[in-house]
C-alpha cells in the first residue's frame, strides 16, 4: 500500500533538487528505494537486483535482469595499463587515496567514448562504473598487502566475485563462504544511496557542468572519506577499540556531552534521522550472522558497541538530542569480522554508493531542465572600500 507521503514546506524550501530515487523520513526512520523499504530490500534481493531498481525504478523483469547481469559482469575488467596507477603509490597509502586516484584516471581511459549527452555512451559509462568499482577496490586493497591482483571471474555473482578478488591467492584455491558473502551483499544494499547526502550532492554539483561521470564520481570518493561521513565506519571501530570495555563506556558518554571536548560518539547521530537508522537495525543483525557463521562467540567490541547503545539510547542528554546509533555503528565490527582491515571500510561504502552517485547523476543529467548547479552565499565580509597604497596602510 503506498503512503502518501507530505513534504514540510520548510523542508523542500531547503532543498537542493528533486528525485524519484530514496525517500528518507528522519522523524519516522524510513528509507525507500523507488518506494521499497530498505528492510525489504536486504533480506530478499541482492546488489545487481537493487542496482538495476535504484537506476531503472522498477525491479526487473527475468529477461531485464540476465541482460543487466551479463553487461555488468562483462564490464569487470579494467585496462591493463590502469594498473600502472597503483605502482606509484606507496604502499601505505590510504586506500581511499588510491581510489580517488585511480577513478579519476578512469575519465582519461573513457572520456573520449562518454558523450554524455548519448543515452547509449551514458548507459556503457554507468555499467562500466558499477562493474569495475569492486575490481579497482580489490586492486587497491591487494597493492595495499602486496599481493598480486586477482582478475575478475564472469561465473562469480557480484560480491562474491569481489570477496575472491580481495582474499584470493594463487597459491591456493579461495572457498567462498555463502553466508559472508550473502551478509556484504546486504550491506552493500544498505549503502547504495542515501538521497541528497555529502558526496551524492558532491556528485550532482560536479555534473551539472557537464563534467566527465568518471571524474564524478571521484569527486563523491573524495567527500565520502571525511570521518564525519563515509570516513565514520572506520572512526567507529577505531573509538570502540579506544573504549576497549564495557566499564569505560561512562568516561566517554561523558566526553561525548562535554562541548570543551571534541569527541564524539562515531556512528551516533545523523543530519537527517532524528530516530533510529533503519540500516543500523539491518547492519546489527547482519553483524550477528556474521559472527555466528564465523562461530565467534564472545566480540568483546560487540559487548562494548551494545551496552554504549543501550546506555545512550536511555541517556536524558542522547534522547532530547534524537541522537541514535547510523548504519556506521556496528558495520565496522562487521566489516573487520569478514577480513578487512579497518582502512578499507570506507572503499567498501564507496563501492556499494557508487550505485547511488551514478543513478543521481544519471537522473540529474537526464533533467531536461538541468542546469549547472550554483549555490550563492550570505556575504559578511568588508563593506566595499577603496585601494590603500602600503604607504598607507
Ligand atoms: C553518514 O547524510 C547522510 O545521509 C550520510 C550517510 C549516508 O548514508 O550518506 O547517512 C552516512 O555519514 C552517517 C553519519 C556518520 N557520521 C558519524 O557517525 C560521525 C558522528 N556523528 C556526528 O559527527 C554527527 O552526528 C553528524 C555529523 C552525523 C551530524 O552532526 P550534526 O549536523 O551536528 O547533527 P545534529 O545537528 O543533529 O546534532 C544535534 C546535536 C548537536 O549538539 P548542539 O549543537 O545541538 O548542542 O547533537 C550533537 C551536536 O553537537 N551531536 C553529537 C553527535 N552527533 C551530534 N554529540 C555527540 N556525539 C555525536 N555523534
Amino acid at each position: 500500500q503506498t503512503k502518501a507521503f507530505t513534504f514540510d514546506p520548510g523542508y523542500t524550501s531547503t532543498a537542493s533538487c528533486e528525485s524519484k530515487i530514496t525517500f528518507i523520513d528522519g522523524d519516522e526512520g524510513i528509507l525507500l528505494y523507488r518506494g521499497y523499504p530498505i528492510d525489504q530490500l536486504a533480506e530478499n534481493s541482492d546488489f545487481l537486483e537493487v542496482a538495476y531498481l535504484l537506476l531503472n525504478g522498477e525491479l526487473p523483469s527475468k529477461a531485464e535482469r540476465q541482460r543487466f547481469d551479463t553487461s555488468i559482469t562483462h564490464h569487470t575488467m579494467v585496462h591493463e595499463q590502469l594498473k600502472n596507477f597503483y605502482s606509484g603509490f606507496r604502499r601505505d597509502a590510504h586506500p581511499m587515496a588510491i581510489m580517488v586516484g585511480v577513478v579519476g584516471a578512469l575519465s582519461a581511459f573513457y572520456h573520449d567514448s562518454t558523450d554524455i549527452n548519448d543515452p547509449h555512451q551514458r548507459r556503457v559509462a554507468i555499467h562500466r562504473m558499477i562493474a569495475k568499482m569492486p575490481t579497482i577496490a580489490a586492486m587497491a586493497y591487494k597493492y595495499s598487502t602486496g599481493q598480486p591482483f586477482v582478475f575478475p571471474r564472469n561465473d562469480l555473482d557480484f560480491t562474491s566475485n569481489f570477496m575472491r578478488m580481495c582474499f584470493a591467492v594463487p597459491a591456493e584455491e579461495y572457498e567462498l563462504n555463502p553466508v559472508l558473502c550473502d551478509a556484504l551483499d546486504k550491506i552493500f544494499i544498505l549503502h547504495m544511496d542515501h538521497e541528497q547526502n555529502a558526496s551524492t550532492s558532491t556528485v550532482r554539483l560536479a555534473g551539472s557542468s557537464g563534467a566527465n561521470p568518471f571524474a564524478c564520481i571521484a569527486a563523491g570518493i573524495a567527500s565520502l572519506w571525511g570521518p564525519a561521513h563515509g570516513g565514520a565506519n572506520e572512526a567507529a571501530l577505531n573509538m570502540l577499540e579506544e573504549i576497549g570495555s564495557v566499564d569505560r563506556i561512562p568516561e566517554f558518554i561523558a566526553r561525548a556531552k562535554d562541548k570543551n571536548d571534541p569527541f564524539r560518539l562515531m556512528g551516533f547521530g545523523h543530519r537527517v534521522y532524528k530516530n533510529y537508522d533503519p540500516r543500523a537495525k539491518v547492519m546489527r543483525k547482519a553483524c550477528h550472522e556474521v559472527l555466528d557463521a564465523l562461530n565467534v562467540k564472545d566480540e568483546p567490541l560487540l559487548e562494548v558497541a551494545m551496552e554504549l547503545e543501550r546506555i545512550a539510547l536511555e541517556d536524558p542528554y542522547f534522547v532530547e538530542k534524537k541522537l541514535y546509533p547510523n548504519i556506521d555503528f556496528y558495520s565496522g565490527i562487521t566489516l573487520r569480522a569478514l577480513g578487512f582491515p579497518t582502512d578499507m571500510f570506507t572503499v567498501l561504502f564507496a563501492l556499494a554508493r557508487t550505485v547511488g552517485w551514478i543513478a543521481q547523476w544519471r537522473e540529474m543529467i537526464e533533467d531536461p531542465n538541468q542546469k549547472i548547479g550554483r549555490p550563492r552565499q550570505i556575504y559578511t565580509g568588508a563593506p566595499m572600500r577603496d585601494y590603500l597604497e602600503i604607504e598607507d596602510r
